[in-house]
This record gives C-alpha cells, sequence and structure tokens, in this order.
C-alpha cells in the first residue's frame, strides 16, 4: 500500500473523511506536507483526549487537604540571611538558569504578537514586557555579579515574530549569548464531533499544547543538556506577563536547598475565592494546583478557622526546580486539560469560518500538574504587592491598567529606599 493510501486508511479509522477529501484535492508540496503531518499526529491520543471531554473531571475521591507555607513577610532577620546565603552561592557560582514560558496565544490581551511583545504603558516611555523581564535578570546579574543563562519557549506560531522582536531590540542588551530560545509543541484542534480543523494553510490546524510542554521541550530542545554542560543546578521557570516576576529572589531558592526539597514555588494570597488562579493544595500527600477553571466552587470559598481561604495560595507561576526534577518532569507524561474555545477553520468547500462561539477543543498540559511527581514542594508566600501583577486582559482586572499601577507604585517604593 502506498503513503497515501495507509494515510487514507488511517484516517477512515478515526473518522476523519473531510482530511481524505482534503488530502485527495492537494498536489506536490502541499500533499506531501500534509502526508508529513498525519504520520506525525497521533490519532489514538487525540481521539482519546476528545472522548475525555464528554468525562466529568472526578477530584471528588482524592484526599485534598491545604499546603503549608512560609510567609516571606514573617521570617526571621537570621532565616532570612541564611536562606539568601544559600540562594545567592548558588547564583554567584553560575549553577542557576531561568526559563520564560511565551509559548502562549495572549488571547485575553487581544495584542496582535506574542505576548512578551506587549508594551506596557509604565513611566511614559513604556516598556515591552521582554524587556521587564530583562531588567529584573539583568538587576540580578549586576547583584550576584553572574550571567544567568535565560531559555525562552516560544511557540511554532509565535517562534518567528518572537525571534524577529528580540533580534531588533538586540535583546535589549542582554548577552545574546546567553539567551536560548526553544520551541514548545503542538496538538490538533478538534471540533465537537471529533473532527480535526483545517488551517488555511490546507494543513490539519495544531496549537501549542500547554505550557506543561515546557518540560519535554527543554529536553527534546537540547537545552536540558545544555543546562547540564554549563552546571546549572537549579531551574527557575516563570510566565511572560507578570511585570513583578522576581526571577532569581534568593530567598526562595536558599529556602527550597533549606528545606532540601526539588521544587519550590512563591505564592502570594489569594485576592477573593474567584480570582482566576490555580491554587496549592495537597492531593493524596503530594503537592497539586488545582486550576481556576476546574475549582469546584465549595472548596474555593472555603474557609480555615481563621476564617481564611483554605485553598488560598494561589500559584503564580513562580517555580524553582533542582535539574534533576526537570529531567524527571520531563519523561513522565502529563495529563491534558480540555478548553472550548472559538477557532477559525476551513470547511468543505474551502471557506474560511470565524465563529462566533466556541467550536472545538484545544488540549493542553499545566506545568504544575509535574509537581505530583514529587514528594514535597517548598511554598514562599509573598506579596501581592512585591510579586504579581499579571497582564492577562484587555480591560479590568489583570489588565495593562492594573498592572502598570502596580508596576509603578512598586518602582517608586523602590527608588524611595534606594
Ligand atoms: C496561569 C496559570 C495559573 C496561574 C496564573 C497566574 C497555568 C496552566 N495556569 O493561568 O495557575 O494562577 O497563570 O497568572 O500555568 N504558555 C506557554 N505555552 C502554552 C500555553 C501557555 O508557554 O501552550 C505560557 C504563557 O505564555 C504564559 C503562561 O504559560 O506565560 C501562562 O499561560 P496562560 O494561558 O496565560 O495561563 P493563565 O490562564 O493566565
Amino acid at each position: 500500500m502506498d503513503r497515501e493510501q495507509e494515510a487514507i486508511e488511517l484516517l477512515k479509522k478515526y473518522n476523519q473523511n473531510h482530511i481524505v477529501n482534503l488530502l485527495k484535492k492537494l498536489e506536490g508540496v502541499e500533499k506531501q506536507e500534509l502526508l508529513d503531518q498525519i504520520d506525525r499526529i497521533d490519532f489514538q491520543q487525540i481521539m482519546e483526549l476528545y472522548d475525555n471531554t464528554k468525562k466529568e473531571i472526578e477530584i471528588k475521591e482524592n484526599k485534598i487537604e491545604s499546603i503549608g507555607y512560609l510567609d516571606k513577610a514573617k521570617l526571621s532577620k537570621e532565616q532570612r540571611e541564611e536562606f539568601n546565603q544559600l540562594g545567592e552561592e548558588i547564583i554567584r557560582s553560575g549553577k542557576y538558569a531561568v526559563v520564560t514560558m511565551a509559548g502562549g496565544q495572549g488571547t485575553r490581551l487581544g495584542h496582535d504578537g506574542p505576548k512578551g511583545t506587549f508594551k506596557l504603558d509604565v513611566y511614559g516611555k513604556g516598556k515591552y514586557l521582554f524587556e521587564i523581564l530583562k531588567d529584573n535578570l539583568a538587576e540580578a546579574n549586576e547583584k550576584y555579579d553572574t550571567v544567568i543563562p535565560w531559555y525562552i519557549m516560544t511557540s511554532k506560531e509565535n517562534n518567528k515574530a518572537t525571534v524577529d522582536f528580540l533580534e531588533k531590540h538586540n535583546y535589549f542588551g542582554y548577552p545574546k549569548e546567553a539567551v536560548t530560545i526553544f520551541t514548545q509543541s503542538e496538538l490538533p484542534l478538534v471540533d465537537t464531533e471529533g473532527k480535526l480543523l483545517i488551517s488555511k494553510d490546507m494543513k490539519i490546524r495544531e496549537a501549542s499544547d500547554g505550557n506543561g510542554g515546557t518540560y519535554s521541550s527543554l529536553r527534546a530542545s537540547g537545552s536540558l543538556a545544555d543546562m547540564k554542560n554549563k552546571g546549572i543546578k537549579w531551574v527557575f521557570i516563570g510566565g511572560v506577563d507578570n511585570v513583578l516576576l522576581k526571577m532569581a529572589d534568593v530567598t526562595l531558592l536558599g529556602m527550597a536547598i533549606d528545606k532540601d526539597v526539588q521544587i519550590a514555588s512563591k505564592s502570594v494570597v489569594k485576592a477573593n475565592p474567584h480570582e482566576k488562579v490555580g491554587v496549592f493544595c495537597k492531593m493524596n500527600g503530594h503537592p497539586k494546583v488545582i486550576e481556576y477553571a476546574e475549582l469546584p466552587e465549595n472548596m474555593a470559598e472555603e474557609v480555615d478557622e481563621n476564617g481564611e481561604l483554605k485553598y488560598g495560595e494561589s500559584h503564580i507561576m513562580c517555580n524553582l526546580y533542582t535539574i534533576d526534577a526537570i529531567e524527571k518532569a520531563s519523561k513522565e507524561p502529563l495529563i491534558y486539560h480540555s478548553a472550548f474555545k472559538k477557532n477559525s477553520y476551513i470547511d468543505e468547500e474551502g471557506k474560511e469560518v470565524i465563529p462566533q462561539e466556541p467550536n472545538s477543543y484545544k488540549f493542553e498540559s499545566f506545568i504544575f500538574d509535574a509537581f505530583e511527581f514529587f514528594d514535597d514542594i517548598a511554598i514562599l508566600r509573598g506579596k501581592r504587592e512585591d510579586d504579581f501583577a499579571p497582564v492577562k486582559n484587555k480591560e479590568g482586572v489583570d489588565s495593562p491598567r492594573t498592572a502598570k499601577e502596580l508596576y509603578e507604585k512598586y518602582w517608586n517604593r523602590q527608588n524611595k529606599k534606594n
């Protein structure tokens, strides 16, 4: 059987007759490219993920408890200094690397381009999100007399735009040789009937498979090997959109070393029960984050004997790992979550359809689902006004307006101190 016939059999087995029709219409390079894509896609996996969208998420059977943490503001002077010293030693000796996850689509912000290229209107001139991250790293480099290797994860969709942007801005002065850009993997989008969407370029439409792909992409891209060659012992992984993110917090790092854990994370107290953040807990004795979209109402609102939210430690994408923890996470499969979204596609007549309502599923793994592979996590509770100012939505909460305000207030406070 020739290659095309094999592909047709496969597509028919998985009820993808619309792709059979497309394949028959295409010629030359386009046909070859579609055949390559069909070879690469794991249809069995996609159909299982699609079937799972019809099942309810069951977290009831598991034993869920609140999680312990240390409050940074309440550490004694001695303890804080001890942590800081431990953390500083690692960074000064070049054993620390940072990863920025910048593969998201940033749909909610409505910015045309990778999220890191969004310019926040601060101090008149404005700063790009990538520039703000660079400032934070450059500050640490200066303080600890080092150059922290910076790995940036893009998606296939936004890689070129990201690279072009950073090149154009000369990496905002960050030593270019210390920056590595790698790309995450993708999965097809599936409609409500289990049919894979077709994209404008006459291929199966794929999209980034979530930030949980960071670990395996670090490995597949050779970045993990590169870190090992450089003698990196601790790796920070953070998001692209928090303008108060501290990527080299020596207290967090020192605490993780002191507690002899493989993973650590900075949290802030949840602003209200329904804030759109993941929350930390322990599930069956292992660390876990339950994402906002999956947190049952009663858990979101549950309070402890002090009247504080029982699940109130928010995951702010400020995570730290030993290099061994990254290696381990890169080899274990993560579960996929599905999100029902609006995705345009090409219909059987070859016309583009731009849906007004959600029409298809996007499958994503989440960075924090790897926490369950570990026995423990050290959590440092930071302060919202110092640590968390996300740019998520066009307007309202977590918007450029709120982030600008928090950013400027923070820097005004810092400048007064100095
Ligand atoms: C995320 C967290 C949530 C946390 C909140 C805090 C996850 C799954 N959720 O939610 O727990 O409380 O931030 O602000 O982490 N990204 C990729 N590739 C992808 C998808 C996302 O690199 O395929 C990156 C984004 O560029 C961004 C980060 O991951 O830096 C978070 O993605 P986003 O979709 O914005 O997550 P939230 O829903 O805001």
